[in-house]
């Protein structure tokens, strides 16, 4: 495991290290950093010779001469006016360029002062996070582990941020890419072995560490709440669906709590109305909503947020077998609402809907998140590239908007007019749970408003955003291959500005 740090160091030459990564601003690149490392040279004149100008995507790397000390210098290009995003992929880039070299020790330094709107620590802390997020592999399963790099320095010119302050920011920056790994390792874990009762231990385990109160609803529980849609989805299951409700009481008593939701179909096969081989193929991620909940608990503790937060998360696999729920059925869910079963596919719903009127009913939240790996039509929609954004609420849509651009994590404000209620309407029950084939993104949640009473919610679709795979083209170098823990860092930034705000 890679070990986080900072270095404060006036001199990059006297750093003992087996690759220093400098990213570079464009048409800056021999700098006074790079200056000190230029013996006869060797840097400026490979620079020139590749043509090497700091362009955003571009790197060089470059042995330089014996009398400096580190053994590997890259130049990471950022581009004209680096942001926190360029922050984090040069940051990824050098990270991953040291683990394919065999790197052991790894220090990374950033234009500091160039950086544009972006205050120093914080990016130091996405400096660690994003090389740690991109050192992740899912190694659970493999014989042989593969090498990674056991030392990560940010180097800080002198008197550039307080030791605390530095200290801090790593320290931050590991909390956080640690939880979205964790997220990321509970969504790549395969469906058998991360079912509702392994998800259940994990969360036992996960609430122990922390000391944070658990509790779960099992078959008997939520038929006395009258859970019908957790119950009447994970039906077809040998395994008993659940409802987990994780408490954090950062903030104490009087402040009402954020209600976090996260969509566990721990693996969905469609139910009787079964996928096609490829639909099936990467359903085990279906869990990645609840995934990414327990990774922003974990962080949100970790870090002691001043917020209070209940944490909701239905657990069911979708199966077909002979005691699997029907299309035809009709389900009563935990508010009273009935649905009509239109497909059995649309399940995701059904148990989001148990969990978001529990929250809305029992917690009274100042506000409701979900996460949900909802519909296939969202990656229609917006592809791979962003998370769906829907809301009844102008103020929370626009602050997890900000909170979006802060982590790089695009989301994209989708309409929820009453209109698209008329396609969900039922002639047997209140409603039915699909709308057809058409807005099929804005149906589901539209459907999920249903559920939420009257409190202030954001339901975000990550169904194109929750695992990179062969077939699209979004990695970034700190997202690698399999689940991508979106969310977890996206949700705790707007979780840390209520935690100042207060
Ligand atoms: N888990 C899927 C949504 C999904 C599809 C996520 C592809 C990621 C990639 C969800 O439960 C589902 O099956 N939705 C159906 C709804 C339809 C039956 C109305 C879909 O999107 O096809
Ligand atoms: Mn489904
Ligand atoms: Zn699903």
């Amino acid at each position: 495991m890679v070990r986080p740090g900072y270095v404060f160091a006036e001199n990059l030459s006297t750093l003992d290290v087996d690759l220093l990564a400098l990213g570079v601003v464009k048409d800056r690149v021999i700098d006074r950093r790079v200056s000190g490392l230029d013996v006869e040279g060797v840097i400026s004149r490979a620079a020139k010779a590749e043509g090497f100008q700091g362009d955003a995507g571009k790197q060089l790397l470059v042995y330089p001469h014996p009398q400096v000390k580190p053994r590997r210098v890259m130049l990471v290009g950022m581009g004209e006016k680096p942001g926190l995003e360029q922050v984090r992929v040069a940051a990824a880039t050098a990270a991953q360029k040291a683990r394919e070299a065999g790197a052991k020790r790894l220090a990374l330094s950033m234009p500091w002062d160039s950086l544009t709107g972006a205050e120093v620590s914080r990016s130091v802390e996405e400096s660690v996070s994003s090389a740690l997020m991109a050192l992740y592999s899912f190694g659970k399963y493999k014989s042989e582990q593969r090498e990674a790099p056991n030392r990560l320095d940010v180097v800080l010119p002198p008197g550039l941020l307080p030791e605390k302050e530095a200290a801090e920011a790593v320290r931050k920056g590991e909390i956080i890419a640690r939880a979205v790994n964790y997220a990321r390792d509970l969504a790549n874990t395969p469906a058998s072995d991360m079912n509702p009762e392994r998800f259940e231990e994990e969360a036992r385990r996960l609430a122990e560490k922390l000391g944070l109160k658990l509790r779960v609803f099992k078959r008997r529980e939520l038929e006395e709440l009258g859970m019908g849609g957790i119950l009447g989805v994970g039906r077809g299951s040998s395994v008993e669906p659940r409802l987990l409700v994780i408490e954090y009481w950062g903030a104490g008593p009087g402040s009402k709590p954020v209600a976090l939701v996260g969509k566990g179909v721990t693996f969905d096969a469609g139910g009787l109305q079964i996928k096609t081989h490829e639909g099936m193929s990467e359903m085990k991620y279906d869990k990645s909503g609840a995934a990414a909940v327990m990774g922003i608990v974990k962080a949100a503790a970790e870090l002691g947020l001043k917020v209070n937060l209940v944490a909701l998360i239905p657990l069911v696999e979708n199966l077909p077998s002979g005691s699997s729920y029907k299309p035809g059925d009709v389900l009563r869910m935990y508010n009273g609402t009935t649905v009509e079963i239109s497909h059995t596919d649309a399940e995701g719903r059904l148990i989001m809907a148990d969990a978001l009127a529990y929250a809305a009913k029992e917690y009274d939240p100042q506000a409701i998140v979900d996460l949900a790996t909802l519909t296939g039509a969202i990656v229609v929609a917006l592809g791979p590239y962003a998370t769906g954004l829907f809301s009844n609420d102008e103020k929370l849509a626009k602050t997890l908007e900000k909170a979006a651009e802060v982590t790089g994590e695009k989301v994209w404000r989708m309409p929820l007019w009453p209109e698209y209620h008329e396609m969900l309407k039922s002639e047997v029950a209140d409603v039915k749970n699909t709308g057809g084939r058409w807005g099929g993104a804005i149906t589901a949640a539209a459907f999920l408003s249903r559920f939420i009473g009257d409190k202030p919610w954001v339901h975000l679709d990550i169904a194109g955003t929750a695992w990179t795979s062969q077939r699209s083209g979004q990695r970034k170098p700190y997202n690698p291959q399999g689940a991508t823990g979106v969310g977890v860092r996206l949700v705790l930034e707007y979780l840390r500005e209520l935690s100042t705000s207060s």
